[in-house]
Parts: structure tokens; C-alpha cells; sequence
């Protein structure tokens, strides 16, 4: 419910600007926030966006503009006075303990006690309140958050969030680990935030969800807002995207090519399981061919690919590679089988962040770099320059710490490795997860391309429009099995989720 009568803006934000030794993340933003709406901030992958909300919650300090927060020039020192104001963050990069309780979690920082004793009971209690109004009651509070789905740490930032008197909730990319029923959940969650009145501040690279919740855009493009408090309704997506990237974006998916049903079998997964992860799991993938396995959070999809991997020893069945089987559960046979791996959570999974961005690119292709055993780093570089530019990677420059990334260049790297490396069967988890729509646009042709050079391919993605647009053949996995084998063509949305749901209620 957005308060249009109210003369004055809960948040506005004028001008403002921030550098990072060198580097202008933000040349002059302008934000205005009503009471009760959900207001998208778009933009293409650096943007701008994280810097600027961390602006707004006390992380960064702007270097210049202003800040007023319900009409009143206001410093946001730190996240303390953020959350003393009634703005409570949830961060793209998850920021949950891993080593704590979920409630422990939740009340950080502002523990249930008196004279320093701490109501364990009180706040589980509490935070048990909080999960159900999340949808999620089911999960007890005591759990250690390690043991937690990423979707899940993302439900306790939010209950985190909410356990505050907040006014302001801002969401960067929170829809990015969940799927589709997880969103849904997290939009009627949003809604009755506003129904009482809360602003919320929402950030996605997917265009459809700002149709679906958002109520008005700011757009910012290398640090500027390009233009502020569009109503949704009355932008078109082609506009959006104008304006995101300065150019004009027809089809985000490339067209598909034909796959030869001459063209050899690379990979063979036989009936290949997974105690308590999934069973009997068999397809093959052609050369040329880009396999996509759609389902839910959870259905054991990401389980598959880390077992073909050999990340996961299987417990039943195998898998071949040019038709010789591969000894199970060893990351080494995949590799010099010529497997490569991008995984779903490239934070922990994939990227060494101190290192620059050179040193990912080539991580996996040691060998062809080193003579006499030493790494000659200039060869490294200028292959690294090659792939930046190829993906058009920001910062342009091999020498970048890869810490300091936004999120979709960071996925990038992590292709330009498989790139560089060369592989005959490619996994893909998430590969746009955080992606820009441009980047996307991009990425989605570069597996094409390495598809039309013979390269196997299994993608797994959340969004299953993402599945049926780069997909030649769809695998619908449900509660870790093969539920429906189809081509691309032959398959949409419902039809999917139909099955997934008839799948996970047997
Ligand atoms: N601490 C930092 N030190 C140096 N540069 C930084 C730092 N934080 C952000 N940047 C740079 O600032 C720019 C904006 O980054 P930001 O994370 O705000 O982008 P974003 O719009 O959130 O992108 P994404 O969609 O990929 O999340 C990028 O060029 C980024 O590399
Ligand atoms: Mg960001």
C-alpha cells in the first residue's frame, strides 16, 4: 500500500557518491523510497547496487550527497543506527553464522537477557514465531545454520530482519538461491510487510519478479541513477533493459542448433544413485548436446552433478566418458576425463577471492602455463585479458583482486575458466545465478557456442525458462528422481512444475 498522500518520502537520497581506491562505484545516485511500496533497484552486474544500499545501511560511508530519512537529513554511522531507524539489510552475500543456532542468529546483537543472562528459551520461542511466519515453522530454531540450505540461511536473514522494529527492509538479490515456490513464499511475506506499511527495497537481476512485486524502479548504470521512481506497470521490459545497458537486447536466449542423433554419445550417466539423495538416475548427452535438469530446490539436482563430478561417491551405478567408466566418487578420474565442474555456490565452492582474477581464470589449466615448472603469470594475464574481454568482465583488468567483484562478474570468471581449460563435458549449476539480463544474454551464447564445438552439456538452473530456453532436451528431476525425459521444444513452464508437484506430493 503505497502512501501517495504523505507529502514527505520515508527515504530520499540525493547525489550520492562513493569510491573504493580508485574505483567509482557510485558518480551521483538519487533514491526515493515511499512508506508501503516496493521499490526495484535495477542495473546491470557493478553497477552500483550493493554499494549503494551499504550506503544505506551504515556499511559504507558516501563520500558525498545526502541522505533524509523521513525528511530529515540523517548520517547512517554504522548498521546499528541503520537498525536504530528502523532499515534492516539483507545482504547479497549471505551473512548468517554458520557456527550458530539459527536463533543465536537472529538475535546477534541484540541478545534476549537480563543482567547478562541470555533467554535461550525466550528467544527460541521468538525466533520459532518468527520462522512460521516465514512459512517455514517446521524448522526448529536450535538447528546450527551450517547444517542449513542456502534458501534457508536466506530465511533466517529475513527473520533476522524482522525480529527488528524496521521500517525499511532491503533485499539485495534475494530471490538468487531460491526457487520458484521459494519465491512465491517470499512475495506474500513482502506483501504483508507493506500491507502494515513497510517500504521494501528489492534487488533482482530477473525481470519477471519486478513485474510480479515491485511497484516502482530506480535504474542505475555505472553508478548513476538513470532514471528514478518509474512505475512498473508503465515500463516495458525492452525499455527496462534500454536503459540498464544503453543498447537494445531482442532475444536473451540464442536459437537453438540442431543436434545430430548421428553425433557421438560423450557422456553416459547409468543408472547412477545416491543414498538419500536420489536413485537411478540414467540419460546420455551427445556431442553438441545441452542436457538441462529442472526441478525444485532440493530434488537432488546439484547432488547429480557433484556425483558425476566425482565430488560424491555413488552408491549405485556409473558414469562413462567416451564410453569408458569413470572410477567413482574421484574429482581427478572426472577431470582428466575431461569433466569440468562450475558450481552452484561459487563463494565457497570455486573462487579463491584473495587471489586476482587472472590467477581463477587459469586455476584449472596449471600445466599449460608453467615451463620447467614455474607458472609464467604474463602468459596467464594475457589469456585472462582475452577472456575478459570476451565476456566483458568489470573490471577489465587480470590484476583485480576477484574479492572485490560484483557477484555476476564472479560467476564470469568462473566460465572463463572452464573456457580456457577446454572440456568435453561441461556441468553448469546456476550458471547466471546474480547475472545481469546483458551478461546473461551473453553467457547463454557462449554455452551455445561451446555446445556447437562439440562440447557435452548439463545445466542445471532454479528458473526453468532458463532450462527450456538453452536446453536441447529437459530431465524433470522431482524428490530425486527422473521424472519426465522431453525435448526443450516440447515442454513449458506448467507442464514442469505439474509434474514436479504431482512427483513431490506421491
Ligand atoms: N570494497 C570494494 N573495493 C573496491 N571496489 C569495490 C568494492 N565494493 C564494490 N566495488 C566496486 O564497485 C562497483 C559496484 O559494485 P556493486 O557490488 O555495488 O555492484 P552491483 O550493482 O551490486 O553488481 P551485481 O549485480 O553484480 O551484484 C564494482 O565495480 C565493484 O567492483
Ligand atoms: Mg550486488
Amino acid at each position: 500500500m503505497i502512501n501517495d498522500d504523505h507529502p514527505v518520502p520515508l527515504l530520499s537520497v540525493r547525489g550520492i557518491t562513493k569510491s573504493f581506491a580508485g574505483v567509482h562505484a557510485l558518480r551521483g545516485v538519487d533514491l526515493t523510497v515511499r512508506a508501503g511500496e516496493v521499490h526495484c533497484v535495477l542495473g546491470q552486474n557493478g553497477a552500483g547496487k550493493s554499494t549503494l544500499i551499504k550506503t544505506l545501511s551504515g556499511v559504507h560511508q558516501p563520500d558525498s550527497g545526502e541522505i533524509r530519512w523521513a525528511g530529515e537529513p540523517t548520517a547512517i554511522t554504522d548498521p546499528v543506527a541503520a537498525l536504530t531507524l528502523g532499515i534492516a539489510t539483507m545482504y547479497q552475500e549471505l551473512d548468517v553464522v554458520d557456527g550458530l543456532t539459527i536463533a543465536e542468529n537472529i538475535f546477534l546483537g541484540h541478545e534476549k537477557a537480563t543482567g547478562g543472562v541470555l533467554h535461550v528459551a525466550e528467544s527460541n520461542r521468538v525466533a520459532s514465531e518468527l520462522l512460521t511466519r516465514l512459512g517455514h515453522g517446521s524448522i526448529s530454531p536450535s538447528t546450527e545454520v551450517s547444517r542449513l540450505s542456502a534458501a534457508n540461511k536466506q530465511i533466517v536473514s529475513m527473520a533476522r530482519a524482522l525480529s527488528h522494529d524496521i521500517r525499511l527492509i532491503i533485499m539485495d538479490e534475494p530471490s538468487a538461491v531460491l526457487d520458484s515456490e521459494e519465491v512465491k513464499n517470499l512475495f506474500r511475506v513482502v506483501r504483508e510487510l507493506t500491507a502494515q506499511g513497510i517500504a521494501v527495497v528489492y534487488i533482482s537481476h530477473r525481470l519477471e519478479e519486478i513485474r510480479q512485486i515491485g511497484d516502482r524502479i530506480t535504474v542505475i548504470k555505472d553508478g548513476r541513477s538513470m532514471a528514478g521512481g518509474l512505475n512498473v506497470a508503465e515500463t516495458s521490459t525492452p525499455e527496462l533493459i534500454k536503459l540498464m545497458t544503453g543498447r537494445d537486447l531482442a532475444n536473451v536466449f540464442p536459437a537453438a542448433g540442431a543436434v545430430s542423433t548421428d553425433a557421438a554419445v560423450v557422456i553416459d550417466v547409468d543408472s547412477l544413485g545416491l543414498r538419500g539423495q536420489f536413485s537411478d538416475v540414467s540419460f546420455t548427452v551427445r556431442a553438441g548436446e545441452i542436457v538441462g535438469l529442472a526441478g525444485l530446490v532440493g530434488s537432488g539436482r546439484s547432488e547429480i552433478l557433484e556425483t558425476i563430478y566425482g565430488a560424491r561417491k555413488p552408491t549405485s551405478g556409473r558414469v562413462s566418458v567416451g564410453g569408458r567408466a569413470l572410477r567413482p566418487g574421484s574429482v581427478r578420474a572426472a577431470v582428466d576425463a575431461g569433466i569440468g565442474f562450475s558450481p552452484e555456490e561459487r563463494k565457497s565452492q570455486g573462487l579463491i577471492l584473495d587471489e586476482p582474477i587472472f590467477k581463477n581464470v587459469t586455476l584449472s589449466s596449471f600445466a599449460r602455463f608453467a615451463r620447467f615448472g614455474i607458472l609464467q603469470e604474463r602468459r596467464e594475464r594475457a589469456v585472462a585479458a582475452e577472456q575478459i574481454d570476451a565476456l566483458e568482465l568489470r573490471p577489465a583488468d587480470p590484476d583485480r583482486s576477484t574479492r572485490t567483484l560484483s557477484g555476476g562478474n564472479q560467476q564470469k570468471i568462473l566460465l572463463a575458466r572452464w573456457l580456457v581449460h577446454g572440456t568435453r563435458v561441461l556441468l553448469l549449476d546456476e550458471p547466471t545465478r546474480g547475472v545481469d539480463v546483458g551478461a546473461r544474454a551473453e553467457i547463454y551464447a557462449l554455452i551455445r557456442r561451446l555446445s556447437a564445438v562439440g562440447t557435452a552439456i548439463i545445466v542445471v538452473s532454479s528458473e526453468i525458462e532458463e532450462v527450456l530456453g538453452l536446453a536441447d532436451r529437459v530431465l524433470v528431476i522431482g524428490e530425486g528422481a527422473v521424472l519426465a525425459t522431453s525435448p526443450a521444444t516440447d515442454i513449458d513452464e506448467h507442464a514442469v512444475l505439474d509434474l514436479v508437484m504431482k512427483g513431490t506430493a506421491a
